[in-house]
């Protein structure tokens, strides 16, 4: 039956994407050139979400979920996992928090500039997963 094969091939495949691919992803950090944080999107980084998520913030908890200065440092499994929270976060309004929010009113991110954030981590994956 010609479905069956064809299950059967997508089967096969996907195990094959699977065996080759996903070891290569999780046990290697990004290579020279392969993941980069652009100026402009460092800029938004920077007013919007450093005084928590930087190595150098003071403030540990966000610290132990993120320091987006050192996501270069991270295997690309987790940094490709870090960048889907970073779009989930940034489009569904969850990141800067709200009490900075009415703290820092003017550090909140523009729309232009979380949909920057959103096109960049989408882009950034890509790179990561593309072989
Ligand atoms: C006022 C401090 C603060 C600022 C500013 C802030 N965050 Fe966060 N962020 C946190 C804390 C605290 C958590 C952990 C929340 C929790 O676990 O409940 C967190 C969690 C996250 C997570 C989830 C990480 C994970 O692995 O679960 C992402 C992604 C994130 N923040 C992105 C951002 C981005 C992007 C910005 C800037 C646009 C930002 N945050 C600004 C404090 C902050």
């Amino acid at each position: 039956m010609k479905s069956k094969t064809t299950l059967f091939a997508l089967l096969a495949g996907l195990f094959l994407l699977a065996a080759f691919t996903l070891p290569e992803i999780n046990s290697s950090v990004p290579e020279e050139g392969e993941f980069e944080i652009p100026e402009n999107i460092n800029a938004i980084f920077e007013k919007s979400c450093f005084g928590c998520h930087n190595s150098e913030s003071d403030y540990q908890k966000a610290k132990d979920k993120m320091m987006i200065d050192k996501l270069g440092d991270l295997k690309k499994s987790k940094l490709v996992a870090k960048l889907n929270k970073i779009g989930k976060e940034v489009s569904e309004g969850e990141m800067p928090p709200e009490k900075f929010v009415a703290k820092y009113p003017d550090r909140v991110p523009t729309d232009a500039e979380r949909q920057a954030l959103v096109d960049w981590a989408k882009n950034a994956i890509k790179t990561l997963t593309k072989k």
